[in-house]
């Protein structure tokens, strides 16, 4: 594995318009990773994009009278307005109907079928005439057509088939030789004993009822379905089977890709049989997250109407209390591997407790007493404590407690860590009460050391945010006259005693405001209501008009 390039990819998006703040769960996690990355020397190349074809897309953009493509830019543009809300910091994003992209996916088609991985057969499934659609037995609602609800019947269709099942065992070789390969490993088990045991089917790859997608360019009333178009969107971003291959040598193999628990199957089992058939190397790592869970579930488009109070709007979140503070709260919140559970109360306890207690107070304090008792210049430490040693072994220890947590993309863990930092120095002030020592002025090498401790805690619980809560981590820097651009070795940066005295201090601002946590949440609710009665309203003119 090469050591000094560092390759993440999110899944791409279904341009299904439904953003919300569980879909930004994946990207910002990445988005952590990769400017963690970055910080410690990598060349760090961030993707990710949206999936746009299929029958799906074509039907919504006909009943609105627009064309496939008209019908999803503007959803795309709002996607690449929220991850600039989120300050996402991706280095491509990629659509499926990019050119590149399309002559891409038909060549990759095109070599797997002229060597026999790809060959044609018949698709057999539930057609509805009217739409024009196949569906699976599971997805009929109560047997009939799921969009219209007209009645189905079998039909057969000519189709291309990927060998899948041909890779059983090499797949499983895969998982055996590298026990790293899909995480958390509880996923391994999964997908052996669900899917590849009870023995893998071909897979139809391409459609010659749906016109929105890539065509198969030696056999043209045929397009590309799904997964041959979707999951090569992590080599062609790279530019593999282009005339320009040059980042594809430089960043392959990737070393995460990142994707929710239900599209792991994908990624664990067709993508790399996929890439063997290819003949290219596997990626270093897919990683299987778990959900955010709203009033308990995913929070599908269907679902969506069911929840009535809760704020779900990513762009809400951003307006109301910063992109830090839901880059923190989706950071935070969802243990490791498994779902966590959104309520308006968790969300702003949370970025009450940690950002505006924890973390704001330690800023605001620090800098005032700063100000007060030394003109806002730094002092350099003075006479030692007994508590400093502890807190300079915390701070020590910060920076490799969160490289292991998020080599392990474990960024809960390494949140946590810092806090901990946070917390011991808040317990600091309490221990040596700098308020106390400002009295006597025999007192002031005691106060200047707390000061200065105080800072450097401070400055290196902010060099390491700067992955989780960029904005708040660089204002923080900007207080001690740091830019945070200027950070390009957290390591190195993070070891104590790197502030230099006689720096200006500038007093802080609340970076984050305390929240009236009832009072929020009654105000969301009057909110959320009167969006809803809206939508009802909207809903039932349709009906009429
Ligand atoms: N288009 C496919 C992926 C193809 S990748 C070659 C897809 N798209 S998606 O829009 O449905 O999902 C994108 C990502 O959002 C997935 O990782 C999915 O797990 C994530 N999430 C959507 N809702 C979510 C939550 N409520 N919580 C956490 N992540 C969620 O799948």
């Amino acid at each position: 594995m090469k050591k000094d390039t560092f390759y993440i990819t999110t899944p791409i998006y279904y341009p299904s318009g439904n953003w919300h703040i569980g879909t930004c769960y994946t990207t910002v996690i990445c988005d952590a990773i990769a400017r963690f990355n970055r910080l410690v020397g990598k060349d760090v190349f961030f993707l990710t994009g949206t999936d746009e074809h299929g029958q799906k897309m074509e039907t919504k953009a006909q009943s609105v009278g627009v064309s496939p493509k008209e019908f999803i830019d503007p959803i795309v543009e709002d996607l690449k307005t929220i991850w600039t809300m989120l300050d996402v910091s991706y280095d491509k994003f990629i659509r499926t109907t990019d050119e590149y992209h399309v002559k891409a996916v038909q060549k990759i088609f095109r070599k797997l079928y002229e060597q026999g991985d790809i060959y044609k057969s018949s698709y057999e499934g539930w057609y509805c005439t009217d739409c024009e659609s196949f569906w699976t037995e599971t997805q009929l609602k109560d047997g009939k057509c799921p969009d219209c609800g007209r009645t189905v019947h079998i039909e057969k269709e000519e189709s291309y088939f990927f060998r899948l099942s041909a890779y059983a065992d090499r797949i499983l070789e895969l998982y055996r030789n590298n026990p790293g390969f899909l995480e958390p490993s509880s996923r391994v088990n999964e997908m052996v004993n669900n899917f590849i045991k009870p023995g893998l089917q071909d897979l139809c790859v391409s459609r010659k009822s749906v016109k929105w997608g890539i065509p198969v360019d030696f056999d043209p009333e045929q397009t590309v379905y799904v997964w041959i178009d979707a999951l090569p969107n992590y080599l062609t971003a790279l530019g593999y089977m282009s005339d320009d291959e040059s980042l594809f040598k430089k960043y392959w193999p990737a070393n995460v890709h990142m994707v929710g628990k239900e599209i792991v199957r994908f990624h664990a089992i067709i993508w790399p049989a996929i890439l063997m058939a290819l003949g290219i190397e596997m990626p270093e790592r897919i990683y299987g997250h778990g959900w955010l869970l709203i009033g308990g579930d995913k929070l599908s488009k269907s679902k969506q109407d069911n929840v009535k109070t809760e704020l779900t709007d990513p762009k809400d979140f951003v307006e109301r209390y910063g992109s830090d503070a839901l880059r923190y709260y989706l950071l935070r919140e969802i243990p490791f591997g498994s779902d966590g559970a959104y309520s308006n109360v968790a969300f702003l306890t949370r970025i009450n407790n940690d950002l505006a207690n924890d973390l704001g107070n330690l800023v605001s304090r620090t800098t005032a007493m700063i100000d007060k008792y030394f003109g806002g210049v730094l002092p350099a430490a003075g006479d030692s404590f007994v508590y400093d040693e502890d807190l300079k072994t915390i701070a020590g220890g910060v920076f490799s407690e969160v490289k292991t947590a998020l080599d392990n993309f474990n960024a809960p863990k390494a949140l946590t860590e810092i806090f901990r930092l946070i917390g011991r120095a808040n317990k600091y002030i309490d221990e040596t009460m700098p308020w106390v020592l400002a009295k006597d002025e025999t007192k002031k090498g005691a106060l200047a050391t707390v000061m200065y401790n105080l800072s450097e805690c401070i400055r290196i619980a902010a060099v390491n945010l700067l992955p989780f809560i960029p904005k708040a981590a660089h204002e923080i820097l900007s207080l001690y006259g740091i830019e945070s651009s200027s950070v390009k070795n957290l390591e190195e940066e993070s070891s104590f005693g790197k502030l230099k005295a006689g720096v200006t201090v500038i007093k802080s601002r609340p970076i984050f405001p305390r929240i009236d946590v009832q009072k929020e949440c009654k105000d969301i609710e009057e909110l959320m209501t009167s969006r809803h009665e809206e939508k009802i309203k909207e809903q039932k003119k349709e009906i009429k008009d």
